[in-house]
């Protein structure tokens, strides 16, 4: 059992103590809810049970005409045939940007008119949709920093309330089932969704995941501010060989099992009833067809009694792209019969044909679908929709309601890293003439990145108008006349470089705003990790001119700037802070914020030499080294932190026995300031290599200058477990060394 699983016992522990009563309750409901399921499967039709596990998009029960100027009109007769002939079970997402809240309603009414009105059995149609920072189809909403930003506050407490905030407001909408969160570990920097990761390490990713999930469904996601979430992208879809979206990766039983299994396992343990499907392939064999991993080890070891829905066509593209099926029909009876229990069709009604053509002729056994629909009518019936499967109007109130915008706010300070502040040039002093160039100045996209309004993030036209991008943040905070912004260059090409230059000498510091564009899946692949030459060549251009430069980066994943690190006087790696980005850059450039993240992965030097943090020890034994431009955990801070007193409670454990862990952290500098204390692990000799450190804990603390604070951890058995030669998690005896910042203290397992 992990920390974080320990955490979650206490958690389950207390409520069973407290309220038993509730506990009760919900042990009741959920025995209550299968007999209701069994009654209602009794009564269903072969078409009405196939037609459950088929999912359309809204796009293909829509008008064509719909723009990104919302313009969208639904086409009731597909919409009535969709529903009413091809009984499908759900429908997801948008025709292609967000609806105003009063239209969701208008839209989910009419939906849900058909199904529980219309329908012979009256079940209700799940609606999904992809709210990844926030609700990202609903106008208005709270859009938080993405995932690899809100990593880097190493605050789990934050995510979970970006998880309660992001129900609050999914629920208002009407739409009862999240896509979210993506438990991917990040592993490979080149893929172009690995702001959608939570960085490099298992660990935090682990948590990160549970905290949000915590705050997502809470006790019982039937509640009307809860969500059903959904775990994506099971597994492996994050390590691409090659980098590109949707590209084989080659994971061996025994590294899925330490690196990318580990968030599902303790999600699936913490009540997530629904997994989304990688795309993509996994030692060869693609996901949508792996019996193995869909089937023995999510719905057999780990007892996942929920639902798998593929992903976007992914049943379909076993024929079409990856050819492992010779026709449509071979695909979706292997992607069935692997374990898949809803299809993510979504344009048109084949799957429902075939599946129902298979049923038919014996191809598919009905007790398989009796499965699927009996997982999908458990969901169902939990998020509360037969009860309530309409839209509450009094809701609307919460999308992006102040309150939610300060928690946004405090969640994008607390995700910028600063990794450079020499001769302390950071913070300026108000009053200071700044000019603010480069091609991330003045877009609110670059802040956001995709599943940001639209899919891809980039209709700059639909983003709200009182944000901030960091230009104007800056003019608010230092004065319009004391900044003036000029572009620079684009992504990829120069704008007006010459006369940047010019306003630069008038200045008495630059920050420099570089990056990438925003971008979603497959349409952000690159070829080189190293920024764009125009980019490098800006900065190369602003350095002569000897002012202090501060380097700001947005960016989806860490592009290498090596050559112009040494030309700036701070940087701030910003990734995707999301919509307050802006004024949470502008607060800690101006003080009035002090940075407090710390690098959820290891950033690169070179475009190819790619590390992490917890390698192996030959990798940097022998002539090899460990050579990143900054490692994860790293980020400084306006003030200072020291630390002392590292204390374990025993030197040698059993397999039974905690470890409690005492450091103090004391602010030693001169304002106050917020500090992640990560724990790590190194398991001195093990049968499989163990890497160098391993995270096993962190807290954030908040200290006043002066200020100390003691911090405890625990660790258990599981927490020294590793994947053994016989690809099963086990324990070895001997040493293991417990490392705090400097410190360290060793013990042993008996
Ligand atoms: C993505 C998923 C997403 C789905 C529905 C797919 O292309 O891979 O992450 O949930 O589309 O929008």
């Amino acid at each position: 059992m992990t920390m974080i699983m320990k955490t979650y016992l206490m958690f389950f522990l207390c409520s069973m103590m407290i309220c038993a009563a509730s506990t009760d309750k919900i042990v009741k409901s959920r025995k209550e809810i299968d007999v209701k399921v069994a009654q209602l499967l009794s009564q269903m039709t072969i078409e009405e049970k196939v037609g459950q596990m088929t999912q359309i998009t809204l796009q293909a029960v829509s008008e064509k005409q719909g723009t990104k100027d919302q313009a969208h009109v639904l086409n009731d007769g597909a919409l009535k045939d969709a529903i009413l002939k091809y009984n499908v079970g759900s429908i997801l997402n948008v025709y292609d940007a967000a609806h105003s809240i009063s239209y969701w309603h208008e839209i989910i009414t009419k939906i849900q008119n058909l199904a529980t009105k219309e329908s012979r059995l009256k079940i209700p149609v799940l609606y999904g949709i992809d709210a990844i920072h926030g609700a990202t189809y609903t106008k208005g909403a709270t859009l938080f920093p993405q995932a690899i930003s809100m990593a880097a506050t190493f605050n789990a407490d934050l995510e979970k309330q970006c998880g309660e905030i992001t129900s609050k407001e999914v629920r208002a909408s009407g739409i009862p089932w999240n896509f979210y969160p993506v438990l991917d570990v990040g592993r490979q920097v080149l893929w172009p969704r690995f702001w959608e990761t939570f960085g490099e390490d298992t660990y935090l990713t682990t948590a990160m995941g549970l905290s949000y999930i915590k705050g997502a469904e809470g006790d019982d996601f039937s509640e009307k501010n809860k969500l059903a979430i959904c775990l994506k992208h099971y597994v492996g879809y994050s390590a691409p060989n090659n980098g590109k979206d949707r590209t084989p990766a080659w994971i061996s039983e025994r590294m899925l099992r330490e690196y990318y299994l580990p968030p599902f396992e303790e999600a699936v343990k913490a009540g997530a009833l629904t997994v989304m499907a990688n795309s993509s392939e996994v030692d060869g064999i693609s996901v949508h067809s792996d019996h193995h991993i869909l089937t023995d080890i999510l719905k057999g070891e780990m007892k996942f009694d929920g639902f798998i829905v593929s992903d976007w066509e992914d049943i379909k593209r076993l024929y079409t792209r990856d050819h492992v099926a010779s026709s449509p029909e071979e695909a979706v009876k292997m992607a069935v019969m692997a374990g898949v229990d809803m299809s993510m069709v979504p344009q048109d009604f084949s799957f429902y044909k075939i599946l129902l053509d298979l049923v038919k002729k014996n191809e598919v056994p009905l007790e398989r679908i009796d499965d699927a629909v009996t997982r999908i009518l458990r969901v169902k019936m939990m998020t509360g929709i037969f009860e309530n499967p309409y839209p509450d109007p009094s809701m609307s109130g919460l999308v992006g309601n102040s309150e939610n915008e300060e928690k946004n706010l405090q969640a994008a300070e607390e995700s910028i890293v600063m990794t450079k502040n020499e001769n302390n040039i950071l913070p300026l002093k108000k009053g200071t003439k700044i000019l603010v160039t480069g091609p991330t100045a003045d877009l609110l996209s670059v802040l956001n990145g995709g599943w940001t309004i639209t899919w891809q993030g980039d209709e700059e036209a639909l983003y709200p108008k009182k944000a901030n991008t960091i230009a104007k943040a800056l003019k608010q905070k230092f004065g319009e006349k004391n900044v003036i912004y000029s572009a620079g260059t684009g992504f990829a090409k120069d704008v007006n470089i010459a006369e940047t230059i010019k306003l630069a000498k008038e200045a008495d510091a630059i920050i420099l705003c570089l990056g990438e564009k925003s971008y979603c899946e497959t349409a952000g692949n690159i070829n080189d990790l190293e920024l764009d030459t125009v980019q490098l060549q800006l900065a190369s251009r602003l350095a002569e001119l000897n002012k202090p430069i501060i380097l700001v980066m947005l960016e989806g994943r860490p592009r290498v700037i090596n050559s112009i690190v040494g030309k700036a006087d701070a940087i701030l790696i910003g990734m995707l802070p999301g919509m307050r980005g802006g004024n949470a850059i502008a607060n800690i450039i101006s003080g009035d914020a002090v940075p407090s993240g710390k690098l959820p992965f290891t950033y690169p030097k070179y475009s190819n030499s790619l590390y992490h943090y917890d390698y192996k020890p030959l990798e940097g034994a022998e002539g090899n080294a460990y050579d990143p431009q900054w490692s994860f955990g790293y980020g400084k801070s306006y003030t200072s932190f020291e630390y002392s007193g590292l204390q374990l409670d025993k030197n040698t454990i059993s397999d039974t026995d905690t470890l409690n862990i005492n450091v103090t952290v004391k602010n030693t500098g001169k304002v106050a300031g917020s500090e992640s204390v990560l724990l790590y692990l190194h398991d001195m000799y093990g049968s499989v290599s163990r890497p160098v450190k391993q995270l096993r804990g962190f807290k954030k603390v908040s200290l006043k200058p002066g200020e100390s604070k003691a911090v405890q951890f625990t660790l258990i058995n599981y927490d020294l477990s590793f994947i053994g030669r016989e690809n099963k998690r086990i324990t070895e005896p001997g040493d293991f060394l417990i490392m705090v910042d400097d410190l360290s203290a060793g013990f042993k397992l008996k």
